[in-house]
């Protein structure tokens, strides 16, 4: 079993850029647990199969093969051998990202997936549930947060890499609906970890928000 850095937080609070980042600079392996709901998602929608039914979705989700690859630099997302990973940022796999990942079933099946990503490499996972219920002992573990305002310029700017253009406002409105499912679901809600380190990014710019997590694994 490698070392584990935990990152959890809302959406949009930078977890994913600073996670990224901090892997790069301390030499771990780094595990985006978020693109994986996403992929789960987008092959429900591809197949046709209502979120709403668990026990369909969950038993999709156990077939799915779901792998990170690092190419040129930036990670991407396969689901059974296809790159999704533009496809898992649109807006309709936002909108139905938090009732897929609410349903037990599936969250078994992806947390024993991120359990063996650890075993055989150091990292940095990153997600809603890392350090409250897939590993609860990390040796690290971060909460970061940030004013809903802020985190949904930051969706926006993602957005529009991606050729979305949408206004700030459903964002805010997406970025709340998200926070409130994911916070009070039955299963792992997002909360913050016993024996997390707070960082709260709404005034910090990106290298202080590495700096201050390298610099925490470093002490
Ligand atoms: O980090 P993200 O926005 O890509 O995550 C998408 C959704 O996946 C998020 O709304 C909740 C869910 N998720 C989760 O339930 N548990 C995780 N460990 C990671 C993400």
């Amino acid at each position: 079993m490698g070392d584990v850095i935990s990152i959890d937080g809302p959406a949009g609070a930078g977890k994913s850029s600073t996670a990224r980042k901090v892997a790069q600079e301390l030499g771990f392996l780094y595990v985006d647990t978020g693109a994986m709901y996403r992929a789960v998602t987008l092959a429900a929608i591809r197949n046709n199969i209502d979120v709403q039914n668990a026990d369909q979705v969950t038993q999709m989700a156990s077939k799915l093969k779901i792998r990170f690859k690092k190419i040129d630099g930036e990670y991407h997302t396969f689901l059974d051998g296809e790159d999704v990973s533009r496809e898992i940022r649109s807006s309709e796999v936002a909108d139905l990202v938090s009732p897929v990942s609410a349903i037990a079933g599936v969250r078994k099946v992806l947390v024993d997936q991120q359990r063996k990503m650890a075993q055989d490499h150091d990292v940095v996972m990153e997600g809603r549930d890392i350090g409250t219920n897939v590993f609860p002992d990390a040796e690290y573990k971060f909460f970061i947060t940030a004013d809903v305002e802020v985190r949904a310029q930051r969706r926006m700017k993602d957005y529009q890499k991606n050729g979305q253009a949408l206004n700030q406002e459903k964002i805010v409105e997406e970025l709340k609906k998200r926070d409130k499912i994911d916070s009070s679901r039955e299963h792992a809600p997002l909360k913050k970890p016993d024996g997390a380190f707070v960082v709260d990014t709404t005034d910090l710019d990106f290298d202080e928000q590495v700096q201050i997590i390298v610099n925490k694994v470093k002490q």
